[in-house]
């Protein structure tokens, strides 16, 4: 709960920010997240062979819901029906983002409750409006975390192409809002230290972006263990081979920029939402000032927790 004496982190932003979110208990959330839809998705009934794939955005959940959608579907026999994106409703998205009627449409955690088990669902709420039954029904929990600095990078770039983040005009911008939690979905830290907290649960599998850069094969071998879901050597190559960047990049039923998901209708620009894929890039972003502000504050708040990330890959 928000402290109700302190001005909200929404209050302090600027008016271009505001004009797309509004505070909901302390928290930045964009407008096209309607206030109904968290009570909604606390009150969400789980099953226990649900499998939720859980973010920080942009930190790879785009190319970890292809991998677990792979190895259900077993690898080899990928369904060319439906677009990647209809494959694991977002629960907290709208089901449209058409701008014809000013009624809020429903959520997608209404498709997910008509989902035959076992269902894949995707969000990246904080920890605390995700479903209160996750506590006690033990669902499968696939995290994946992604160092901040790329991490920030990417969601810079992820703003500008979506009519529904605040418009940054300046990189300087984001990373102030970023760096103090201001920024749809909140704090980066906050939310990756959440679930740190919690990856010794036997539920839970938590991830690295760098690590499945340094070894998919490994990591896809890894989910499959978790999921339960033993894969042939030759499944396994394919889910690899289909998996890269250029290949989710050039494939149309997984890129989210053909997407014919409702997605695609709050896009803008001829940007790509599969941008560089890459580990590093933040450094030609982050000048030498901001770098050493950053890791300041990295320091402290990682401070005795164990958890690390490659900033780098050689
Ligand atoms: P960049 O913007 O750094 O390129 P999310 O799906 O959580 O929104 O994350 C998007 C980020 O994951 C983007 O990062 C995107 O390019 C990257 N990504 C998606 N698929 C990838 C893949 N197969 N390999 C490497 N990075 C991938």
């Amino acid at each position: 709960m928000a402290d109700s004496t302190k001005p909200s982190l929404w209050s302090t932003l600027p008016d271009y920010a505001k004009e797309v979110t509004y505070d909901y208990e302390g928290h930045v959330f964009q407008k096209m997240i309607s206030r109904s839809y968290i009570p909604d998705i606390m009150n969400f009934q789980v099953r226990p062979d649900d499998i939720f794939l859980i973010t920080f955005p942009k930190s790879g959940t785009t190319w970890v819901q292809h991998i677990v959608c792979l190895i259900l579907e077993d690898g080899t026999t990928s369904n060319l029906q439906d677009h990647l994106f209809l494959k694991a409703p977002f629960l907290e998205m709208p089901q449209s983002f058409s701008k014809e009627t000013a009624e809020q449409p429903p959520g997608m955690y209404e498709v997910a409750k008509e989902k035959p088990s076992p269902r894949l669902m995707k969000t990246q709420l904080p920890m605390e409006f995700l479903p209160r039954e996750i506590e006690e029904k033990k669902p499968k929990i696939v995290y994946v975390s992604r160092n901040p600095k790329d991490n920030a990078v990417s969601f810079f770039n992820f703003c500008s192409l979506t009519v529904n983040c605040p418009q940054y005009k300046v990189w300087s911008e984001f990373l102030h809002d970023f760096t103090r939690g201001a920024i749809p979905r909140g704090s980066w830290f906050d939310n990756v230290l959440s679930w740190w907290s919690k990856r010794d649960e036997p539920n839970l599998l938590f991830l690295k972006y760098e690590d499945l850069k340094k070894d998919l094969r490994a990591s896809v071998i890894q989910i499959s263990e978790f999921l339960e879901r033993p894969l042939s050597e030759e499944a396994i190559d394919d889910i690899v081979m289909k998996s890269s960047f250029n290949a989710m990049k050039k494939n149309p039923k997984v890129n989210p920029d053909h997407s014919e998901a409702s997605f695609k209708h709050a896009l803008q620009g001829n940007r790509s939402f599969l941008r560089k894929g890459q580990v590093g890039d933040w450094k030609n972003y982050f000048t030498v000032a901001q770098n050493d502000a950053f890791d300041d504050l990295y320091e402290r708040k990682m401070k005795g927790t164990g958890l690390t990330f490659d900033f780098t890959l050689d």
